[in-house]
């Protein structure tokens, strides 16, 4: 039916684990993630591995991985009027950079007044809006434990600053977003999700 789910979260969220049992309550969906397995990710997976990495130019990486994701992927599967559900999208971008772009000392990115409103504005020209995103939420402490802290992002202190960010997305669009309280076990996660998509 032509719909575009996207499911967000910070790090240990849990929202691999429901993508993967979502694709057997919606065989037919086109499942798909970002970063992407095309070599457009390839670059951003190897930035996530940069502890020095400029935050801007990690904008632009998975910035041209969404271009290419939407252009290949995406558009493609909505005019052939198929359910597609993505495993992060947009929104982990005006979470994830906003943050690191306003907790860089880069003067470059420190020049930037509002990161978020900034981040946004180099997608909205181009991106294709989730019809609906499913929030799995979990505090910092267990997203950081379950994530297992294995790279730059994965502190108890950044994923709180980008908990904060998905709460104001979350506030601003409360039709698009479907707060999941991803605490629970993994089966009761599910059944939620599968819920919100259905409705
Ligand atoms: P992901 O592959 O979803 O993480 P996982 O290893 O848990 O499957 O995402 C990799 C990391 O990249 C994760 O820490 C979130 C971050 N990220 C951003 O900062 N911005 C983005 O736009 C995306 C898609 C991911």
């Amino acid at each position: 039916p032509d719909m575009l789910v996207t499911l967000e979260g910070i790090d240990g969220s849990g929202k691999t684990t429901a993508a993967e049992d979502l694709r057997e309550a919606f065989p037919d969906a086109v499942f798909t993630r970002e970063p992407t397995d095309s070599w457009y990710g390839d670059a951003v997976r190897r930035s996530i591995g940069d502890d020095d990495a400029d935050p801007l130019a990690e904008l632009f990486l998975y910035t041209a991985d969404h271009a290419d994701h939407l252009s290949r992927t995406i558009r493609p599967a909505l005019s052939r009027g198929d359910l597609v559900i993505s495993d992060r999208y947009a929104d982990s971008r005006y979470a994830y950079q906003s943050v690191t772009i306003a907790e860089s000392g880069d003067p470059g990115a420190q020049s930037i007044e509002d990161p978020m409103a900034y981040v946004r504005s180099v997608h909205r020209p181009f991106t294709r809006a989730p019809d609906l995103t499913l929030y799995f939420d979990v505090d910092a402490e267990t997203g950081a434990e379950r994530s297992g802290a294995t790279n730059k992002f994965e502190t108890v202190s950044f994923l709180r600053s980008v908990r904060e960010r998905y709460e104001r997305l979350a506030a601003e669009e409360p039709e698009r977003f479907v707060r999941i309280d991803a605490a629970r076990p993994p089966g009761d996660v599910l059944e939620a999700a599968v819920e919100a998509i259905e409705a």
